[in-house]
Formats: structure tokens, sequence, C-alpha cells
């Protein structure tokens, strides 16, 4: 009796173990199924890595503004910056042109104050390329030593104008012409020519506006980011507004630059200009990557659709810098710090609640030396109020 009793009470045991044992792998496997769905597909190299970049709220400033603020990580592509699509829909085209040939020995020349130079230096290590790259010798440190560690060969000039034939712009395409017309070898020499070249907005219209409305679940009120080429404002600008006519589309632009006068008053015109108090030749700040003297082939493809500017002083990036850093754990670059002060000002004006996307262009690592030097100098506690100037 006693024996036949504790059998049972060991099937008991065993029926129990067993089905719970199930019930684990069961939801394991439910786990890993769902987990299946999330996780990014598998790569075949690093080109393949570029896009899909994520979207995050800036809870900081979405809390203290009663607006949701929104910052597209472009800084989280593998060369660190929104370039990297510039770069390989460039690259892609020469091939099907077949002005680059993998493994030829051909090099691409560029003039660039950084990141689409590392965007360059990258994929052409990965393409079968050489990356040739023309920069201002004051570009920081951080740039420098990327592109010297991947190994592209570097051409530092002296800031000018673009009517200087040693501009940076003008050496890359200089170099390129050279290689072109030299008889002696086999190999060619294109130039990438960002500001001009068409593939650059049309790189953000076909990927980066698109992502941005479906992260969004089709709800945005206003977009805002800076301008180098213009590619990032022109492409995602045109796309947004081409499926929401409600979208509002605002130009950050820091000191010095001329683009805020073109989009608020047709005039491409700085203060600077007149009192000649210029420190440095091409805009008058600390930010890299944007505000521009000229009207570009990619600014003006979008220009029609921006429909503000804001400006936003040196003094006011470095602090929202600070803050961001300091709030959100964000560790931003220049030009998205200056996108964030230029979104906090929208929200000011703005409907609450309003939905606001900017870019995040890159990380706070590439202005280690120069831009992100100042910015340790702003208190740490530093408060929303005191960020923004008038
Ligand atoms: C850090 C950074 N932010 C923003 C931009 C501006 O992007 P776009 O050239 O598409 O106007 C650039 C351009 O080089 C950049 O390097």
């Amino acid at each position: 009796m006693y024996s036949s009793v504790k059998t049972a009470l060991y099937a008991v045991i065993i029926a129990f173990s067993s089905s719970y044992i199930t019930y684990k792998l069961v939801s394991k496997n439910a786990e890993y199924k769902s987990l299946k769905d999330q996780v990014p597909k598998r790569k075949d190299n690093v080109a393949e890595l570029i896009g899909n970049t994520p979207l995050v709220k800036i809870q900081s400033l979405s809390n203290e503004t009663g607006c949701e603020i929104y910052a597209k990580l472009e800084l989280a592509n593998p060369g660190g910056s929104a370039k990297d699509r510039v770069a390989l829909t460039v690259i892609r085209h020469f091939e099907e042109t077949g002005e680059l040939v993998p493994g030829r020995n051909d090099v691409l020349f560029e003039g660039t104050s950084g990141s689409t130079g590392i965007s360059f230096a990258m994929l052409c290590n990965a393409l079968g390329y050489t990356a040739h790259i023309c920069l201002p010798d004051d570009t920081s440190n951080e740039k420098l030593q990327l592109l010297e560690s991947y190994g592209a060969e570097i051409e530092k000039v002296k800031p000018a104008s673009i009517v200087d034939p040693n501009q940076y712009v003008n050496a890359a395409r200089k170099g390129a012409l050279e290689l072109q017309n030299d008889k002696s070898t086999e190999y060619n020499g294109v130039f990438a020519d960002q500001f001009e070249n068409d593939n650059n907005w049309r790189i953000h219209y076909a990927t980066t506006g698109p992502e941005i409305w479906e992260q969004m679940n089709h709800d945005i009120d206003y977009f805002v980011t800076g301008s180098g080429t213009g590619g990032t404002i022109a492409g995602c600008s045109r796309y947004l507004k081409s499926v929401s006519d409600k979208i509002k589309v605002f130009l950050a632009d820091p000191q010095g630059s001329g683009m805020f006068n073109r989009v608020k008053y047709g005039v491409m015109y700085d203060q600077v200009e007149k009192e000649g108090t210029r420190r440095r030749h091409q805009v008058d700040t600390l930010i890299e990557g944007i505000g521009l003297n000229r009207v570009t082939h990619n600014f003006f493809q979008g220009e029609h659709c921006i429909d503000d500017s804001i400006r936003v002083t040196d003094e006011e990036a470095l602090k929202m810098a600070r803050y961001l850093s300091a709030n959100d754990g964000l560790f931003v670059g220049s030009s998205s710090s200056i996108n964030a002060v230029a979104a906090v000002r929208i929200a000011q004006n703005a409907k609450p609640g309003s939905k606001i996307v900017m870019i995040a262009c890159d990380s706070g690592s590439r202005h280690l030396s120069k831009f992100w030097k100042e910015a340790l100098k702003v208190d740490k506690n530093i408060q929303l109020k005191d960020i923004l100037e008038q």
C-alpha cells in the first residue's frame, strides 16, 4: 500500500516536472521566435550595414518643452555618420558607369572636412579602391587620425574660398583629372564631388526620409537639420513633403553661415562678410560639417521644401551638447547639437505635443579635441533655460 502511494507520488512529480520543462522549452522557443523577428539580419560586408539607423526620443528636451523631440541616429552608421549612405551610392554609381572597377587600383578623390572622407575611406577599403581625401588643415585631429587609421591618402590644404584653385574641393577635382589624364597608368581616378553629385540628395530621398516616416508611424509635424552639402535636408524634406503636407521643414544654421539669410530673405549673406572679422575662411564657427556661403546643387534640389531657418550660436551649441550628454547620455557632435537647439526653438512656438524630428549626424567622439574641449567647460548641471540666448 505504502509503495503504491509512493509510486503514484513519483508519477505525479515526474509528470509535473516534464510538463514544466516542456513549458519552459516552449516559452523559451517563443521568446527566441520573437527575438528572431527583432534582431538585424546577418550581413555579408560593411556596406550592407549602412542605413536603417535607430530613432530615439530625447526625453529631457521632450519633458521640458511639452513637445516630442526625436533624434534620427545617423551616427549609428558603421562609418559614424549619414555620409556612409552618400559614399556608398556614389561608389555604386561609378561602378555602374565602369569608372570604378574593384581591384584595379582605382582612386576615389574627395574634398571633405571629415565625415565624408571617413565614409569613403571605410568603403574604399571594403570594396577594393583607394581613397584620396583633400581637407582643410584645421580639421579636427580625431578625423585625421581616423583617416590615417583607415590608410587613406590625405592631402591637407589651407582653408580657402571655393574660388581658390587650392580649396579642398578643387584640389580633389584636380587630383582625379590628373590621374584620368595620366596615360602611364591603367587605373582611373574619379572625383566624388559630394556637393554637386546628384546621388547625394537622392539617397536621402530613397532611404533616410522613408525610414524616418516609418519610425514615426506616419506622424511628424517638424523636421529640422543643418546643411553642409545640403544632401540630407534636400532628400529628407523632399520625401517628407511628398508624403505629408503638414510637415514643416526648418534649416538649422551655425553662426557665420549665409544659409540662414538665404532661407529667410533669399540672399546668401552673413554679417561677418560686412565686418571683415572672419577668423576662418569658409564659415566662422566651431561647428564642423554644416554652414556654407554658396548654394550647392544638392541644397538647391530641396530649397523649395524648406519653410524656415533658425540661427544657432556656437555658445548655444556647446551648452546643448553638454546638456544632452548629462541628461540623456546622448554624446553628440557639433552639428547635431545645433539641430537640438533649433528643435527646442521650434518646440517653443509649436502646439504642445507636436512631434519634431532632428538628425543626430555624428558622435561627440569625432569632436573631442575641438568642440568638446570647449563644451567640457560648460557646467554639467546647466538648465535648458540657460542654453538659449535671448
Ligand atoms: C558632422 C556633419 N553633420 C552634418 C553634415 C551635413 O550633411 P549634408 O552634407 O547632407 O548637408 C555633415 C556634412 O558633411 C557633417 O559632416
